[in-house]
């Protein structure tokens, strides 16, 4: 078993820490943030991920995962250094590397032959980049992208599909590939670049994946077919598969928007014209106003002093992350065109200037002109419709998320516009 120290605790690293502990190995997590360590010390975890509490206190009562605010003997005295650390868009869409490059800076006294494992999301030849902050050559610099999706992130670690890990050195490598062995998941060896590469490859196939149903979607709209099934017929085939084809309001969240443009970046400077990828970022642009015209047909052609009842905050169900919301972004868009937006979400909250947050999808639907579902949370499948029609002022109800069922809706009275079907 392996002493592994995990710096920084966001969700890939709580969960890729304790995910270790699980594993029988001995970790340490460090973060700069007083009030995270502080709430990890108090048995808390400070953020909503499913199953992410009970595997912490499960390796914190068996002694082996602690955390530390700022280093120590023992957290710089271990074999492994998992960086963890926020890769936030830069101005000009690049990655900002500079909270990678102090953590990196402050592993000087680490052991010999210790090595330092990036899990952060960083522009192809991070890994020299890593190797220069630090100015040790006793040690290894291994790439090993995460693939944790919010709200299933411990699920992922556990039952990953693939682990990647890229390093020039042979040995460093199957170092890091024994640390996942008892997963008996598949592993690929490669070089650096290619570990980073397959990062940046994969969320930008997955966005282009879902703006390319959304693209279906609308286009199932003006001929009358309907996307719903569209989706079953083409997922059977398995060079295609199901997932990821749900279309929505456009994608979001702390990956993919920052991924695809640190994407287009790495491709400019390989002077490569990535149109493909810049057309499924337009798309999505797109997707969010399309939302937003639905809307505004809804609430009878205008938006000036429409009343809008939102269903839902957060990026996606299972999870109370607001970051790039497709929800915000559709909202911002209502109240830029006037409208005033009352929101409900189960476990989200935001504050958006123009936007109230309220305690329920009823007081959302309050005398409001269209209620619009933004997340694909199950409990609004459920809500007692009627009683939605007899609070809303209109009587349409825009499902951005294509859950909501139709019949139920129409007994309730309401009119139901949805996604991909006209
Ligand atoms: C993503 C990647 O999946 C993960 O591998 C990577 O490590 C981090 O980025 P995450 O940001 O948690 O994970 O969200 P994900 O579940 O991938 O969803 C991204 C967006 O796509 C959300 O806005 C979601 O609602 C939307 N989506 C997803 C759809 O609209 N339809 C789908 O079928 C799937």
């Amino acid at each position: 078993m392996a002493n592994i120290t995990v710096i920084g605790t966001g969700y890939v690293g709580l969960v890729t820490g304790a995910g270790f502990a699980h594993l029988g190995h001995r970790v340490t997590c460090v973060d700069v943030d007083a009030d995270k360590i502080r709430v990890l010390r108090d048995g808390g975890v400070p953020i909503f991920e499913e199953g992410l509490l009970e595997l912490v206190e499960a390796g914190v009562s068996s002694g082996r995962l602690g955390f530390e605010h700022g280093h120590s003997e023992t957290s710089l005295s271990s074999e492994f250094y998992f960086l963890c650390v926020p890769t936030p868009q830069g101005p000009d869409g690049s990655a900002d590397l500079s909270y990678l490059e102090a953590a990196a800076a402050e592993l000087g006294p680490i052991p010999a032959r210790s090595i330092i494992v990036n899990k952060s999301t960083v522009p192809v030849g991070s890994t020299r980049f890593v190797e220069r902050a630090l100015k040790r050559r006793d040690v290894s610099v291994v790439s090993n992208p995460e693939f944790l999706r919010e709200g299933s992130a411990v699920a992922d670690f556990m039952e990953p599909d693939r682990v990647v890990i890229g390093s020039e050195s042979q040995e460093a490598a199957a170092r890091v590939a024994d640390l996942y062995q008892s997963l008996g998941t598949y592993v690929l060896i490669t070089d650096p670049s290619s570990a980073e590469m397959i990062k940046y490859a994969s969320n930008a196939f997955l966005a282009t994946k879902l703006s390319f149903i959304n693209a279906v979607a609308a286009v199932c709209e003006g001929v009358g077919a309907d996307v719903a099934d569209v989706r079953l017929g083409m997922g059977y085939d398995h060079r295609i598969g199901m997932d990821f084809l749900r279309p929505g309001p456009g994608w979001g969240g702390s990956c993919f928007p920052k991924d695809t443009q640190a994407m287009l970046r790495i491709a400019e400077i390989a002077d490569y014209d990535f149109g493909l990828l810049r057309s499924a970022v337009e798309t999505n642009e797109r997707q969010f106003d399309r939302v937003v015209d639905k809307i505004r047909v809804a609430a009878g052609g205008v938006l000036v002093g429409a009343s809008v009842g939102m269903l839902g905050v957060a990026f996606k169900s299972g999870t109370d992350d607001i970051r790039r919301s497709p929800a915000l972004s559709v909202a911002e868009r209502l109240i830029a065109a006037g409208a005033r937006v009352k929101a409900f979400d189960p476990v989200a909250a935001a504050e958006l200037e123009g936007l109230e947050m309220v305690g329920d999808a009823y007081a959302a639907a309050d005398d409001a002109d269209v209620v619009a579902v933004m997340t694909e949370w199950d409990e609004f499948k459920w809500l007692d419709y009627p009683k939605i029609a007899s609070v809303m002022r209109g009587q349409v109800v825009v499902d951005a998320r294509a859950i909501l069922d139709h019949g139920l809706l129409l007994g309730a009275g309401l009119e139901l516009v949805t996604v991909g079907r006209s």
